[in-house]
């Protein structure tokens, strides 16, 4: 083989949808350079043969366009060989083949193509009909491909909504890598009589099917490649062709994988027609094609919301230019009525239900429900329905403020755990699993597990800590059995739609852990774990090892929140919440409550429907969507850590930085660290107890000399970059669905600029302009102020605590601030604050104090501000700090109304004393 082939990065982590780009563009040049004498005929086809290889999992262009590539080199026309290679790769980048037939021609538009193999009714619909393609699995022989493709083609009708075409792999192993790699796939026929191995033993599919586990190779019926395809891509519809005991097979539990089986030697025009319905069926959005139904129908409307019609802004003077740029149809579509066929968000029994249902179903949930608040509602509404005053909630104090403010409404009480610190970024990381099960464990020493109800988290994190989901809650619920889990994924929603990623999602990991308890095996494997342990083990041995819960005792409960709208395309504060529950109809009351408490009465249309689409969206192209995120994420990566000029300043950082080596078992380092492969990252997410999303990047930007919100400020007042959050010496990057390589483009040169401005700035500027680089560099890279952790609620909300763990009433911490003769004021500079530190009374907190950055509440109501906290306050250099008013200062509980609450005093607990010290 060539050696510069060697520089291809076939085996590149996750290949998307780029990288196949990338190889056709190598491919361009290379007969660029043949064409053009600078090389020779043998690196083109070098890299062609290379690239035919995974190309046979594409529809486009195809193994006539590939042969005819071959036999234009092989017969020494270097110019015809670069026009075609351009006009394939012209085709593929723009997706232009999707619409247009001359793409699939040998010649150029106009001269006379090959009709046979045109695919037979491209273009010839009046609107454009979205393209997809189907995989079929087959044991004909490769010979007869062709053949097979062309009668499939036939079957084509100029009224079919959608246009597809099939795309033949002859093994279990091909039918993978296609499924891996082929991102317009929307659905799969399994013929049976397929072989186990590929034809090709090439490098880059071996490191995919080593991805899959060894259970996989020892079992090749079409049953089984049904399963592990509906593993990597559940969106996907498989059909199954068998030409023996069809009815045996249908009556299979196994067989619920699959959409429909058929009998091989029937009509395949039958098929064809499920194909398409199959797709139908996920790209019916019912609330918006309803409303866009609603739109066009003549209404005059006597309720309340003048701007629906759009008539008071389009007869206007003075609001025109309003209805002028978002055009009529948002105004057609605005409209408070609940009927025809516009359905009730609080109530919903029609279009939003059913709406509501695809989305549930898409997503791996029982039930879902439509938020048009944010998550914040969301999370809200979960922590109300499902929580009663008193309960204890297990609960990340890092997390977003909904939860803290869901526990004040709701009367439950927060026990805050830790998550690990990691101070010289000024940033929390997730919370350890140790810490969890250490709480739980404190409660049931003191024999009050039964009052915790729920474990409440964040997954992922705002700056990608990924938690491993489903061991989280199988030792949780080895601690206890009934448990709930509020898994607050508003970053993580696209999550779904990535076979990496997937698990480690709360629903992902749910239906896991409900396939496990369904399977007779895992009854012995607890029962072999508890005949270990002992009839008592002791906390330390608990806590040490991973516990397997009982699965014939647990009940699992788990719900999902995410902000559709931060990685959807959903409009803002589109979110949903997810629910699968086995005692859900113990809640379902509480639930519309609590849709009714926090729904507005007036929910948006739009926001609804924006919901219902991106659940369309990402069921037909979400893979390729996500894989596309992911790989945008590493170019930025890779272009910031390696290039010479950015990464003297700046560095992006990889999972070694974000997750401690303790809480990265597996050993894995990074995903760009040499030699990482799909089984190493694979197993890194299947067992480290913490990974990070590779969509999130954190910016250290302190190296180069500035604070986060100074170089958040820079980026977008110069250079039209927007990003979300800092901290002290870091921004957070994140790439998503929507960004292309242009936009990874533009930031690394922007970076470049940035990078080359402080280097000339060093240059030219002598000793003191280095020096004091240098002074702010370190001022903001290393005296960092450390993170103060919760301290712990003053006992006059604490009454009926016990004594090894730290929860409080919360709610009426939050009460005690309405009280205005009960509170005072102390400003953060007074002498006064020091003294009473030493001193007491002890200073508690009447509000949530929250600065932005870094974003968590650095108190709480009720609780006891400590020194740390202080110290930590006085050394922010942030302006926004929500709940606290530098004019008046810091609010206080005062001493006499504490005293009037009565609750224990501190020496009364000297327990709590000792856990807290
Ligand atoms: C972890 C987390 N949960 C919930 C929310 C609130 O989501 P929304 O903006 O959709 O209300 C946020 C917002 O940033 C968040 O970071």
């Amino acid at each position: 083989m060539d050696a510069r082939i060697q520089h291809r990065r076939i085996d590149k982590f996750f290949s998307g949808p780029g990288a196949r780009a990338d190889d056709w563009r190598d491919l361009v040049e290379a007969a660029r350079a043949w064409s053009d004498g600078t090389a020779d005929r043998s690196w083109f086809e070098a890299l062609l043969s290379e690239l035919a290889i995974t190309e046979e999992y594409h529809a486009y262009p195809g193994s006539h366009l590939l042969a005819a590539l071959k036999e234009k080199a092989g017969s020494g026309d270097a110019a015809g060989t670069l026009a075609l290679a351009t006009r394939i790769t012209n085709a593929l980048q723009t997706r232009s083949f999707r619409q247009h037939g001359g793409d699939w021609s040998l010649h150029e538009e106009g001269e006379a193509g090959l009709p046979d193999l045109l695919p037979p009714s491209f273009g010839q619909a009046d609107t454009r009909r979205p393209y997809f393609e189907t995989l079929i699995v087959t044991g004909v022989p490769a010979t007869s491909w062709p053949g097979v493709s062309a009668e499939w083609r036939k079957l084509r009708r100029p009224i079919d909504p959608f246009i597809y075409e099939p795309v033949l792999v002859g093994s279990f192993e091909d039918a993978f890598c296609a499924t891996i790699l082929n991102h317009n796939l929307a659905a799969v026929v399994i013929n049976e009589g397929f072989s186990y191995r590929s034809r090709h033993d090439a490098p880059v599919l071996r490191t995919l099917t080593a991805s899959m586990g060894p259970q996989e190779v020892s079992d090749v019926s079409a049953l089984r490649l049904a399963h592990v395809l509906k593993r990597v891509r559940p969106e996907l519809d498989l059909y199954l062709m068998s030409n023996r005991d069809v009815e045996e097979m249908a009556g299979n539990p196994q067989a619920d994988v699959v959409r429909r089986i058929f009998y091989s030697v029937e009509e395949i025009l039958e098929l064809h027609l499920a194909i398409l319905e199959g797709v139908q069926e996920r790209y019916e959005t019912p609330f918006f094609d309803n409303l866009k139904k609603y739109a066009q129908r003549p209404i005059g409307t006597f309720h309340a919301l003048p701007i629906a019609r759009g008539k008071s802004v389009f007869k206007s003077d003075w609001i025109r230019d309003m209805g002028e740029f978002y055009g009529p149809n948002l105004f057609l579509a605005e409209s408070s009525a609940t009927t025809g066929g516009l359905d009730s968000l609080l109530e919903p029994t029609g279009n939003i239900k059913k709406a509501q249902e695809k989305a549930a179903r898409a997503f791996g949930a029982d039930h879902v429900f439509f938020v048009t608040n944010g998550t914040s509602t969301s999370n809200k509404m979960a922590v109300q329905a499902l929580l009663a005053p008193g309960d204890i909630v297990i609960v990340d104090r890092n997390c977003h403020k909904s939860h803290h403010y869901g526990m004040v409404l709701s009367g439950a009480q927060p026990l805050y755990v830790e998550a690990f610190p990691m101070t010289e970024y000024s940033m929390y990381g997730a919370v350890p699993l140790r810490t969890i099960k250490q709480a739980l464990l404190n409660l049931k020493a003191e024999n009050r597990l039964n009052r915790v109800k729920m474990v409440d988290l964040t997954n992922c994190t705002f700056d990608g800590h990924i938690y491993n989901v489903r061991r989280v809650m199988e030792e949780c619920l080895a601690i206890k059995p009934y448990l709930i889990f509020l898994w607050d994924e508003a970053w993580f929603g696209f999550a779904r739609f990535s076979p990496f990623l997937r698990p480690r999602t709360a629903m992902g990991a749910a239906n896991d852990i409900e396939d496990w308890m369904n399977d007779p095996k895992s009854v012995a494997v607890y029962e072999r774990q508890r005949a270990e342990l002992g009839a008592s083990p002791t906390d330390d041995i608990l806590l040490k090892t991973r516990l397997i819960p009982d699965p014939r005792k647990i009940r699992l409960r788990v719900y999902q929140t995410n902000s559709t709208h931060k990685s959807m395309s959903s409009l803002r504060q589109g979110s949903m919440l997810f629910v699968k529950d086995v005692d859900f109809h113990t809640v379902e009351a509480q639930f519309h409550e609590a849709v009714f408490t926090h729904a507005s009465t007036s929910p948006n249309q739009q926001l609804i429907a924006g919901l219902d689409v991106a659940r369309r969206q990402m069921e037909l192209e979400g893979y390729g969507l996500v894989a596309n995120a992911m790989e945008i994420a590493f170019a930025i990566r890779q272009a910031v850590n390696t290039n010479p000029l950015i990464s003297k300043y700046f560095r992006a950082l990889g999972a070694d930085k974000m997750v401690p080596a303790q809480y990265r078992e597996s050993g894995f380092v990074d995903y760009l660290e040499p030699g990482v492969n799909w089984v190493t990252a694979l197993r890194s997410l299947k067992e480290d107890e913490f990974c990070l999303d590779p969509t999130r990047m954190t910016l250290v930007c302190g190296t180069a000399g500035f604070d986060g919100t100074q170089f958040k400020g820079i980026l977008a007042s110069r250079y039209g970059i927007q990003l979300n959050k800092t901290s002290r010496n870091s921004v957070l990057l994140q790439s998503n669905i929507n960004n292309t390589r242009s936009d990874v483009a533009h930031l690394v040169r922007v970076l470049a600029e940035i990078a080359g401005e402080i280097d000339r700035g060093l240059k030219q500027g002598g000793d003191n302009t280095r020096k004091a680089f240098e002074a702010r560099v370190k001022s903001l890279m290393t005296d960092v102020p450390d993170l103060p952790n919760f301290s712990h609620f003053h006992d006059a909300f604490r009454g009926d605590a016990g004594t090894r763990t730290n929860e409080g009433d919360i709610r009426s911490g939050f009460y005690a601030a309405y009280d205005a003769e009960g509170c005072e004021y102390i400003r953060l500079a007074d002498p006064e604050i020091d003294r009473r530190l030493k001193n007491g009374p002890e200073l508690v907190s009447a509000n949530f104090v929250i600065p932005y950055p870094p974003g968590f509440p650095i108190m709480v109501p009720g609780q006891v501000i400590t020194q740390e906290t202080i110290d930590f306050m006085r050394k922010l250099d942030v302006k926004e700090i929500h709940g606290y008013d530098a004019v008046e200062g810091l609010k206080l509980v005062r001493p006499e109304a504490l005293a009037r609450k009565g609750g224990r005093q501190p020496a009364a607990t000297p327990k709590l004393k000792a856990a807290r010290a």
